[in-house]
């Protein structure tokens, strides 16, 4: 049995995937037995779909509908297509990894933002460019999208560059588009970090969730989960899925980790057992209703692709497979839950 079928019952079990994973046929194999969905790590946010040479050269004719293209994302929608994995599509919005000069007035970087009203017309025409290519393509591939990421920061929005030129216009705006254009059984997804902790918690469902739930603008709460060995605390968590589920959204684990630099065999046991407590949450409250959890997805497939090594330089074992897609006592341990 795989992780995907013991956990059939409940919601999809997926992970993020780099360019080279689909170039390894470990790594596809990998993906192909034990998940039911995947995420592109990183070729399906902003910096790759924006045309910048063609924008620069004519800005008169791209000022209001950015120029695209669409080469980097197409192997992830084939691989998904060809092998029937649903695909996480990540990320609309999001102030990290959308290029500076997006934002400036001609899509020049020596002159100012452009207008409010310049920069959601191009928001709006970038989902839009980037939702009827897919769909076009693609038909049925990607069952939800994070729309927004990381809005919210140190007790309020976050003064990205979005806020400072849209306010709260951007975040409703990009919700608005991807109704208008996702195919209708595409689910809308808000997604952050350190979202089970209690302030950003509540400052999510009160000033984000709810004013779009209000429109009919969001499907589910994506909790990215990038975890430490001791924070948060499993109630924490507890008590974070269950009120996002009490508003009736979906709730989705979008990016999994649990970040331990310590690869002995204790340690590996005690990363083990903490999966096994996140799980359980996850797993009971399902069952019971107190929350629609519909996928959780690891982010990267083996420990020495992670981005806690690769990008944040920290070295680290967090997740369930290393090596050769040889599986750790992790793995065994999420089984358990649900085989118990
Ligand atoms: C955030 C983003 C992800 C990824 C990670 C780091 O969580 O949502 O796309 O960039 O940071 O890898």
């Amino acid at each position: 049995m795989s992780l995907k079928e013991a956990y059939a019952p409940y919601f999809k079990i997926g992970a993020a995937v780099s360019r080279w994973d689909l170039e390894s046929e470990a790594a596809k194999n990998l993906m192909k037995e034990e998940f039911s969905t995947f995420t592109a790590e990183n070729e399906m946010k902003p910096m790759f779909f924006l045309n910048k040479d063609a924008c620069l050269a004519e800005p008169e004719k791209y000022n209001l509908n950015p120029a695209m293209q669409y080469d980097f994302c197409k192997k992830y929608l084939q691989f998904a297509m060809d092998n029937k994995i649903a695909l996480r599509g990540h990320t609309l919005c999001w102030h990290n990894q959308t290029p500076k000069w997006f934002y400036y007035k001609n899509y020049d970087e020596n002159s100012e933002f452009a207008e409010k009203e310049v920069l959601l017309a191009r928001l709006e025409n970038y989902i839009h460019n980037v939702l009827d290519f897919i769909q076009t393509n693609y038909p049925g591939v990607i069952y939800a999208w994070d729309v927004v990421n990381e809005v919210v920061d140190e007790g309020d929005f976050r003064k990205s560059i979005w806020y400072q030129t849209c306010g709260f216009d951007f975040i409703e705006t990009a919700f608005a588009s991807a109704r208008k254009y996702a195919d209708p059984e595409v689910s809308l997804f808000y997604n952050d970090y350190e979202s089970a902790t209690a302030w950003k918690r509540d400052f999510i469902i009160e000033n984000v969730l709810k004013p779009l739930q209000a429109k009919g603008l969001v499907d589910g709460m994506g909790m990215q989960c990038h975890l430490v060995m001791d924070h948060p605390t499993v109630e924490e968590f507890q008590t974070a899925v269950e009120m996002y589920g009490a508003l009736g959204l979906q709730v989705q684990c979008t990016e999994l980790d649990i970040h331990n630099a310590d690869p002995s065999e204790e340690s590996m046991k005690a990363l083990g057992d903490r999966y096994a407590s996140f799980f359980k949450v996850l797993v009971d409250a399902k069952k019971a209703g107190k929350a629609n959890i519909t996928s959780v997805t690891f982010w990267c497939l083996l420990d020495e692709h992670s981005w806690l090594t690769g990008f944040r330089k920290e070295t680290s074992y967090p997740l369930l497979f290393h090596g050769n897609c040889e599986k750790k006592y992790a793995y065994y341990a999420v089984m358990d839950v649900v085989k118990a």
